[in-house]
């Protein structure tokens, strides 16, 4: 699948702001012989270039990008092109203030900082428009422009007239009448009732924000307010040309908007990646990118593109720390191993001023073009060429599915049972991921929209799957019943699509699925433990929850170790129809998880990229019939393998038991 059909390569590059450099032609001449040097072959541009753009209201200035372009393409760099609705003018907030959010406590925002728009301000609906035509006019035939990448990390919500108009409107269209509203958001609660639209305020810290139900609806409406913006943006580039495709940036672990939702707006999902490197545990940090990638990927079940990573470091996070040598690489080609067309970084060159002039850079502001940052670019820059084949292979087909939901993300998090305010949704689903990442199996992330179909899979896992979306518990059990194997855990399948609780008993609709029924639910301090025994004496800590239930003639297959539920089941497996459902009551410790996948795995004979067994942190990846090994583990490790293999990257004979340093990747074939 190509997305660029103008240049179809791995992209290599990144954000580049000629327009703070362009009093300095030369700078910008040398841009170019450094982007060679560096094997770069595209950069974004625009993304912050309103101001310059339109410098006064209805004046607009294309000249400079006429001449950023020119320059680009006649030095054979490729170009995504931005629409600017990241930042607005000065001039347009003082003359339109409409163009400003409203925040939480129902404040207007003023001038500065950028991503705090009103996404339905009409001024700036149509500001957005005469500048996205214009530009799409002018651009979207030019030879040089790959990509469309629309505003910059679109992130938050308006409290404006307008968006609580909107917000009206949506709710009338999805409970059509007040009393349904007040039934499925259970506003009998602290005299909750409406007893008209106009009372329904957004959530806020002044006012409602003890409706979970409200809270989880308000996150949909702006989801859907995102989606609208990102489609009127779209409406006005690819009227100029409908070919050239569009991106927006997303980012990891995004509360604000329903990712799957969002992404049916696009036609490219891309994704900015900040990984912390050598902080205390670096295997952990690799599997959660990695299940970010995986995800990005899954949004659209399509490649994905790298927008943004840092060459060497970012300058945001409380400890911003170096890359270590054979980082770069490795982090460039995870990505590439979970199916980005790209590598991509912010920043090519460090500016001057402002918040971002420490932050990593291709170019620092010595201009050189030379160092170790320098040289850790050119050579994902060439390794890029050398895998050059891999360009059109996608990542190895999963035969595995985690269900991840924005909706039930919302619901967990905002629920104030469990461990308050820390129900750890993200990191509790990446746990079971990095089991299966381990052992090198492929894994596609579904969300519970009414598309999502099951029966590809040999394993679906459903962890902490607070809600059950309407029809879902039928999906799981058609799925069973069929012959698929399902995992889910404690607190699965509390509470309806509205947030309201189940009646009748959890996990709703599954009992005789999964031969349990939830009974009660506890919380430990961090001081406390459990653990999971098996039945053959292997015994795996808990923390934080154990739930626990009520035998519906599932086969227990663990038990708690300790407390006044020692002895009842934490584990169980029954047989349903023609398959089989896992049903784990605790939150258990990685390496139980790794154990309990291990045997699930290797009973169902799941593919893995690599049949050995590798160390701890050392991970295979497959895309294409290559395989991407990987060294995570902060230390040298012994690999032996049982096959024989070329590494795309050195073009060395690969096989045997050799050291594989700490930091380092190979890409065998
Ligand atoms: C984000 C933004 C960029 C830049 C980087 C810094 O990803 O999109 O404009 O601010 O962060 O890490
Ligand atoms: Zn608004």
């Amino acid at each position: 699948m190509t997305f660029t059909p103008r240049f179809p390569r791995f992209l290599h590059g990144g954000d580049y702001n000629p327009d703070q450099w362009l009093d300095r032609p030369d700078i910008l001449d040398r841009d170019i012989e450094l982007m060679h040097k560096a094997h770069v072959n595209c950069v974004s541009i625009g993304i912050f270039s309103w101001a310059k753009l339109e410098p006064q209201d209805g004046v607009y200035d294309f000249d400079w990008l006429d001449g950023v372009i020119d320059r680009l393409w006649k030095g054979g760099i490729h170009i995504i092109l931005a629409t600017p609705s990241g930042a607005r003018p000065a001039w347009m907030a003082q003359k339109y203030p409409e163009v400003l959010r409203v925040d939480e406590h129902f404040n207007r925002n003023h001038f500065g900082n950028r991503h705090n728009h009103c996404p339905s301000s009409p001024v700036y609906r149509e500001k957005v428009r005469a500048m996205n035509t214009r530009l799409a006019e002018r651009y979207a035939h030019h030879p040089a422009v790959i990509l469309w990448h629309l505003s910059n990390e679109y992130s938050g919500d308006c409290r404006c007239e307008h968006c609580q108009k909107k917000w009206h409107a949506w709710l009338k269209n999805r409970y059509g009448t007040l009393d349904n509203l007040n039934r499925s958001w259970w506003t009998s609660f602290w005299a909750g009732t409406y007893s008209d639209w106009s009372q329904i305020e957004p959530p806020s810290p002044r006012g409602q924000s003890a409706n979970t139900s409200m809270l989880v609806d308000w996150r949909r409406f702006s989801t859907q307010q995102c989606k609208d913006f990102i489609l009127w943006e779209k409406a006005a580039v690819k009227a100029a040309n409908p070919e050239l495709l569009c991106t927006a940036n997303l980012m990891e672990r995004f509360w604000d908007y329903d990712y799957f939702s969002l992404s049916e707006a696009l036609d490219v999902v891309s994704w900015d990646a900040y990984p912390q490197w050598h902080g205390e545990d670096d295997i952990a940090r690799a599997a959660e990118f990695a299940m970010n990638h995986e995800m990005m990927r899954s949004f659209k079940d399509q490649p994905f593109l790298l927008m943004e990573s840092s060459p060497s470091l970012v300058n945001w996070k409380r400890v911003n720390k170096l890359k270590r040598p054979g980082m770069h690489l490795l982090s460039s080609m995870q990505s590439l191993a979970h199916g980005s067309q790209s590598v991509l970084y912010f920043q090519w060159r460090k500016g001057r001023g402002g918040v971002e002039m420490f932050h990593g850079a291709v170019v620092d502001h010595d201009g050189l073009g030379e160092g170790r940052v320098f040289e850790d670019v050119t050579q994902v820059g060439t390794a890029l060429e050398k895998l050059a084949p891999l360009y059109d292979a996608p990542r190895d087909k999963a035969k595995v599915c985690i269900i991840y939901d924005w909706s039930s993300w919302w619901a967990v998090e905002s629920s104030q049972s469990g461990q308050l305010g820390h129900m750890q949704y993200f990191d509790t689903v990446n746990m079971h991921y990095r089991a299966l990442w381990q052992q090198g199996v492929s894994v596609d992330f579904r969300d519970m929209r009414d598309c999502t179909d099951l029966s590809g899979y040999d394993l679906v896992a459903a962890p902490l799957l607070f809600m059950f979306r309407d029809g879902f518990a039928e999906k799981l059990r058609a799925y069973v019943e069929n012959g698929g194997r399902l995992l889910t855990t404690y607190f699965s399948g509390v509470v309806d699509d509205t947030d309201l609780a189940w009646l009748g008993g959890a996990p709703h609709g599954l009992i005789d699925v999964l031969g349990v029924r939830a009974t009660e639910l506890d919380a430990l301090h961090p001081q406390d433990s459990n653990a999971l025994v098996m039945q053959d004496g292997r015994s795996f800590p808990i923390h934080e929850l154990c739930e626990l239930n009520e035998n519906h003639g599932a086969q227990t297959l663990g038990t708690y170790g300790s407390d006044f539920y020692q002895g009842m089941p934490c584990l169980t497996r029954n047989a349903y129809g023609r398959g089989e459902a896992y049903y784990l009551a605790a939150k258990v410790d990685q390496s139980g998880l790794d154990a309990i996948y291990e045997e699930i795995i290797s009973a169902l004979n799941i593919p893995r990229a690599l049949p050995d067994k590798l160390p701890e942190g050392v991970v295979a990846t497959g895309r294409g019939g290559a395989v991407f090994l990987q060294n995570y583990s902060g230390r040298d490790q012994t690999v032996t393998l049982a096959g024989s293999y070329t590494d795309m990257l050195t073009d060395r004979e690969v096989s045997g038991t050799f050291t594989f340093p700490a930091c380092s990747v190979m890409v065998l074939k």
